[in-house]
């Protein structure tokens, strides 16, 4: 009887999942999620941003910190929005039943703006080391911030050096539709309008196009001497090497996302001399940059691209701001991660009223011997 006792109470504890003192229960570890694409042409940066915060996580898991009187014993959960609004909304609500205490993410703008709506409703704060319309900050919610440069900055500053340093008289513009591509699209020309330069054509391909080739023998056709393209990679590369082999000798412009190997890779040789804007300052100029870089390598065996340091800083933004709080709560915490401020590896991290960053900083990069050389940074 009482052998059989027993048995029905271990069958109860393996069923419900009830852990034996001396192991973390459910209840004692702080999820943090990160929402990104793990899969389709945005995959890498995705990654990147994945590898970012569980490099942040570990480092804190190892510092044995405590909050609340309890060791803070932090768990990633990865959610997949493969770039696509509807699943990144799909994805925002799983990571909220999941019980995320704040989210890092999303990558992209279209999956962002609608996914921290069910963030904002769930009060999940949500920090973006990588989504840059600025519209995404101007939705006044409470719980959406944002860790680098928005599109306005970005983008403008492409407008603004377009017309009065490089002097272009002939602009053109491609944008993916995306909420992105079509903001930083609107930034520029709004930008180089008010510098009084001149847009002669604005052209338009989706998120998944590989073929260009009609909207640059229209470009073509009206002469332009700068293409600005608005969108990311490798879509950005295949632009370039396009016009290469139409013979358009119009100087090429990226805005953010296009600094990364995939663009060099895809375009080849024909790299050569093009020009793109993004945000953030050149790592290796960072204090802490290099070391980062070096650290991220070590752990993951790969180079990093451009947002994990943005992804870092978005991690320990939130770890700081618990630490600041003495809980895990976001009703608790949310306040400190408004006032924070800390040296973070991108620069001072502090946010605006609205969540932006207060200052962020652009740079604009150049192909020079097969390689992305910074030209510039302004801030
Ligand atoms: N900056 C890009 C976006 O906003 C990744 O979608």
């Amino acid at each position: 009887m009482c052998v059989l006792k027993k048995i029905r109470i271990s069958a109860v504890v393996a069923a419900t999942g009830l852990l034996l003192s001396g192991v973390a229960s459910a209840d004692d570890v702080t999820r943090i999620g990160v929402a990104v694409p793990l899969t389709g042409n945005n995959a890498a940066y995705g990654k990147d941003i994945e590898n970012a915060v569980k490099l942040a996580v570990s480092e804190a898991n190892a510092s044995n910190l405590t909050i609340g009187g309890k060791p803070l014993k932090l768990v990633v959960e990865s959610g997949d929005d493969q770039a696509d609004p509807r699943t990144g909304v799909q994805i925002a609500q799983q990571l909220v039943d999941k019980g995320v205490t704040v989210v890092i993410g999303h990558f992209n703008s279209g999956t962002t703006i609608p996914a921290s709506k069910i963030y904002s409703n769930a009060h999940v704060p949500m920090i973006t080391p990588a989504a840059t319309n600025p519209t995404i900050t101007e939705q006044g919610s409470a719980y959406v911030f944002s860790i680098i440069a928005t599109d306005a900055q970005n983008a403008g500053a492409a407008g603004r050096y377009a017309v009065e340093v490089a002097k272009a008289k002939r602009i053109a513009v491609i944008d993916d539709r995306t909420a992105f591509g079509q903001g930083e699209a609107d930034e520029f020309v709004k930008a180089v309008t008010a510098a009084q330069g001149g847009i002669v054509d604005r052209q338009y391909t989706n998120d998944k196009a590989v073929d260009f080739s009609a909207q640059l023998t229209h470009i073509k056709g009206q002469n332009a001497d700068l293409v600005f393209f608005a969108g990311l990679n490798p879509q950005a590369g295949m632009v370039k090497k396009k016009m290469k082999q139409l013979g358009i000798r119009a100087q090429f412009v990226g805005g953010g996302g296009v600094v990364e190997p995939t663009f060099l890779g895809v375009a080849g040789a024909d790299a050569e001399g093009a020009m793109a804007w993004e945000y953030g300052s050149p790592i290796a100029s960072l204090p802490r940059g290099k070391e980062f870089e070096a650290k991220y390598q070590q752990k993951f065996g790969s180079a990093m691209l451009s947002y994990a340091p943005f992804a870092y800083d978005a991690t320990w933004s939130a770890i700081k701001a618990m630490q600041a709080a003495n809980s895990t709560k976001p009703a608790d915490f949310l306040a400190k991660l408004r006032a924070q401020e800390y040296a973070g590896i991108t620069g001072d991290i502090q946010f605006t009223a609205s969540g932006a960053l207060t200052r962020p900083s652009t740079t604009l990069y150049q192909v020079a011997n097969g390689k992305w050389v910074p030209v510039k940074t302004v801030r």
